[in-house]
């Protein structure tokens, strides 16, 4: 029978991906299996191996053994690569962060970090996070190095540089709680409207997709917030979808919902001409960030923690 990233470009959609997690695929056959079978996921993310912390922990000096090896992966298995991500405030070193920047040496340090990051990469990515949660949870731009020191010049200055660092990848705002279509939609508009009228590029807005059983919004309301970005002219894509129990163990309904929120989520992508496709943040509960983030939490992903598919996993295969 028919696999997710197969019925998913039967659907019309490029693909349907996976984060990877570096800690597990040489040590779990069963996940490396799964994960690389290219009739389930036809794209990889690494879930952290392209980050500032790990590519450049010090200032000039790279390291791209973690991010590799999903690179290599999605290679080995002819998988395509999604990147993930350039200028984020997270997981972002201490010598950046904390540094006495000035606009010109500011850039100088988004310019190399890009550059040899980008370059490193270069033509094996399908696109690249290159802005990572911009606006926080008020709608307000959200306080980070890289806005103290240019405002929201920053956007634009990013997005250039990545053009100029790999032409041919697509280049995409990657946020939160996009979903919900309040304020922090709105300022996300409005950052693809501040890179456009500068005259820079900027292809793709994925939306994170990171929900809560029960509080998914409709395939409806998905459709109508994914089309306020399609309308500006740039594609979307649910880039690391996982839907959370906020109760564990969570009861037999509570699974059919989390399917039902899945099948919402994956639906509204099919309506929406210029959604390109759906990454899970990885895919079983086995490997997944949520407990580790939120206590108490979990059991978000399509397969269980034995690599049993879940009502989700069927959910989604039925709307596809
Ligand atoms: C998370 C990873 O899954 C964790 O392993 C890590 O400890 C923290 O980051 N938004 C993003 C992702 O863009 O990079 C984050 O990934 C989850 C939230």
């Amino acid at each position: 029978s028919a696999q997710l990233n197969e019925l998913a470009v039967r659907a019309g959609l490029k693909y349907f991906g996976t984060a990877l997690r570096e800690g597990a695929i040489n040590n779990d056959q069963q996940y490396a299996r799964i994960l690389g079978d290219t009739r389930e996921f036809g794209q990889l993310v690494p879930e952290n191996g392209q980050k500032w912390d790990a590519t450049q922990p010090n200032r000039g000096q790279f390291n791209f053994q973690s991010g590799d090896i999903t690179a290599n992966t999605a290679k080995r298995n002819g998988q395509g690569l999604r990147c993930h991500t350039l200028v984020w405030y997270s997981q972002l070193p201490g010598w950046v962060s904390s540094g006495s920047w000035n606009r010109q040496t500011l850039e100088s340090v988004m310019k190399t970090h890009i550059d040899n990051v980008m370059g490193h990469y270069k033509g094996q990515c399908y696109a690249w996070d290159v802005v990572n949660e911009a606006v926080d949870d008020n709608g307000n731009w959200r306080d980070n190095v890289f806005l103290r020191v240019f405002n929201t010049d920053y956007l634009p200055l990013s997005f250039r540089l990545a053009k100029a660092a790999d032409p041919d990848t697509k280049l995409y705002y990657n946020d939160y709680n996009l979903e919900y279509n309040q304020g922090k939609t709105d300022r996300a508009v409005e950052l693809v409207k501040i890179v456009q009228e500068a005259g820079a590029p900027i292809d793709g807005v994925g939306f994170q997709g990171h929900l809560i059983v029960g509080s998914t919004p409709t395939r409806q309301q998905l459709a109508t917030v994914l089309r306020r970005f399609t309308s500006l002219g740039v594609e979307v894509a649910y880039t690391e979808l996982d839907i959370r129990h906020s109760r564990l163990p969570a009861s037999s309904q509570a699974s059919i919902q989390q399917g039902n929120d899945y099948a919402n989520v994956v639906g509204s992508c099919l309506d929406v001409p210029g959604c390109v496709g759906v990454t899970v943040w990885s895919f079983t509960d086995k490997y997944s960030w949520i407990p580790e983030t939120f206590q108490g939490e979990g059991d978000a992903l399509i397969y269980d923690r034995n690599f049993n598919k879940k009502p989700a996993w069927s959910s989604i295969s039925s709307v596809l």
